[in-house]
């Protein structure tokens, strides 16, 4: 950041996200790292980069330690500082290594952890508006089964002295229930002196970035806790049972939201979005629906059970039958869509448009009340306003080489298992004749048809079964 160029408004208070993710994750029993697993279709990791995106932080830092090189390359398009810490010596020591590369006038630093994906904003924001770089903010927590967690030991007026890890821990600390999430804001002025305090006096013997609150106690330093929103919002990926658990968290909370704006989904538990679902009003969904990347449902759009859109647009008063996919299409008010059709890039549908089962269709625009019910491979088309496509009727929009265009101009009508081989144009008002293979264009208004000729052989005979 240049000093002569002074920002328009007062500067919101600098923070640094630093994302611990050094971890192995061997209990994922997987190849991949753990926070390149994907939940709602997006890894681990990107859920915490986009959560300290929305924060405004002035930096993103993360740390890598197992697997180095697949998270290298997975973060190389991405703004982030990426500390390597090899061998793991403990939260603490990564934190100690991430500090080098924080600027000494940042105010405030946040701690998360590249596999826990869920923490909300707001939560986020409350830690770092306690911390004020300051002071230190805790995300605690209160459970039923405190096991494995770091307990969190206040005095008789309640004031935070210190965290005691779990195998630390004596009897009577055990029986605590209020635990470390790992999610603390602390102030960059005074970590260097407690990070240097850090022992790796402990049943680990690593260095523990939870003993940082006792020495911060300790200094005088006031220690803020605050509990997420949710009970969910802290947990950890560890598994895959965990993360399969906590996708059904994230799912549900995306479909409560969305039925608290009013959308009717048959049954939360059977609905997916990865990405980000709008929806207009009396907008229903039926199970077992995804919706990828970005979605766009207008008012009164219905969709049917299993479907698969993405990347799409729904105008107004549509009807999405079941197990139909859309990817990359914008599709007009009043269609039918469906069931089992397949519209693919770069479809455009006007008004009125009905498209029915087992028909595909890929950078093709259908006109005002144009139909193609049944069967069909629509490529590479224009189709005008009025136009009705018979059963089976095919473009051969591709000579094995190059992709050519068919114009199907308003009011078509093509007869069933007609071939249309582009380039070609069929004009306005024209009949094609059922089983026509179309290589030139057509007059408008007149029946063209290419067949030949019926024959029948009254003497013939069925071959009879083989004597032997
Ligand atoms: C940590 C906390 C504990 C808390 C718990 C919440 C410490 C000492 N303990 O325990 O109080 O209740 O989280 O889940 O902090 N990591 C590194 N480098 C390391 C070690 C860990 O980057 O050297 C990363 C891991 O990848 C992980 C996170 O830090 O994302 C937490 O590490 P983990 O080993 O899971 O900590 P816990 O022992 O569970
Ligand atoms: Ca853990």
């Amino acid at each position: 950041m240049s000093p002569v160029q002074p920002s328009p408004s007062p500067s919101p208070q600098s923070l640094s996200v630093v994302i611990l993710a050094a971890g192995l994750g061997s209990r994922m029993r997987s190849q991949l790292p753990k926070v390149l697993h994907r939940l709602a279709g997006k890894p681990l990791l990107n859920h915490v980069l986009d959560r300290a995106e929305e924060l405004n932080a002035q930096q993103r830092l993360v740390v890598i330690g197992h697997q180095a090189d697949l998270l290298q390359s997975h973060l190389k398009n991405d703004s982030v500082d990426i500390v390597l810490q090899q061998p793991q010596l403990g939260t603490g020591h990564a934190l100690t290594l991430a500090l080098q590369h924080i600027p000494q006038d940042c105010q405030s630093v946040l701690v998360v952890y590249g596999d826990v994906p869920l923490l909300q904003l707001n939560t986020l924001q409350t830690l770092v508006t306690l911390c004020e770089g300051k002071h230190v903010a805790l995300l605690t927590q209160l459970v039923d089964d405190p096991q494995g967690y770091g307990r969190i030991l206040r005095d008789e007026n309640n004031r935070v002295m210190g965290i005691r890890e779990h195998k630390d821990a004596s009897a009577s600390e055990l029986a605590i229930k209020e635990i470390n999430t790992g999610i603390m804001a602390l102030p960059r002025s005074r970590l260097q002196g407690w990070l240097t305090a850090l022992t790796t006096n402990n049943a680990q013997g690593e260095y523990y970035l939870t003993d940082v609150i006792a020495l911060a106690q300790q200094s005088g330093c006031t220690i803020h806790t605050c509990h997420p929103q949710y009970d969910w919002e802290a947990l950890g990926v560890n598994s895959q049972q965990q993360l399969a658990e906590l996708e059904r968290h994230y799912q549900a909370h995306v479909a409560l939201t969305l039925q608290k704006e009013g959308v009717a989904i048959s049954d939360p538990h059977r609905f997916d979005v990865r990405g980000k679902l709008h929806c207009g009003q009396d907008v229903y969904i039926d199970v077992g629906c995804i919706f990828e990347g970005q979605v766009t449902l207008e008012d009164g759009v219905r969709v049917g059970p299993y479907c698969v859109l993405k990347d799409c647009t729904v105008s107004q008063n549509t009807e999405i039958h079941a197990f139909t996919h859309i990817d990359g299409a914008v599709i007009g008010a009043h269609n039918r869509i469906g069931p089992y059709a397949r519209l693919r890039l770069g479809t455009i549908t006007h008004e009125a448009v009905h498209i029915g089962n087992f028909v595909e269709t890929k950078k093709t625009t259908l006109g005002n009340s144009s139909k193609a019910n049944h069967l069909a491979y629509l490529g590479d088309s224009t189709v005008g306003a009025r136009v009705n496509i018979g059963a089976g009727t095919i473009t051969c929009n591709y000579d094995g080489v190059n992709k050519h265009q068919t114009v199907i101009e308003d009011d078509v009508f093509i007869g069933s298992d007609t071939q249309l081989v582009a380039p070609v144009t069929v004009a306005k008002g024209s009949t094609i004749g059922a089983g026509s293979t179309i290589v030139t264009s057509t007059p408008p208004g007149e029946l063209t048809l290419s067949r030949s000729k019926q024959v029948s052989i009254s003497r013939w005979r069925r071959p009879l079964p083989k004597k032997d």
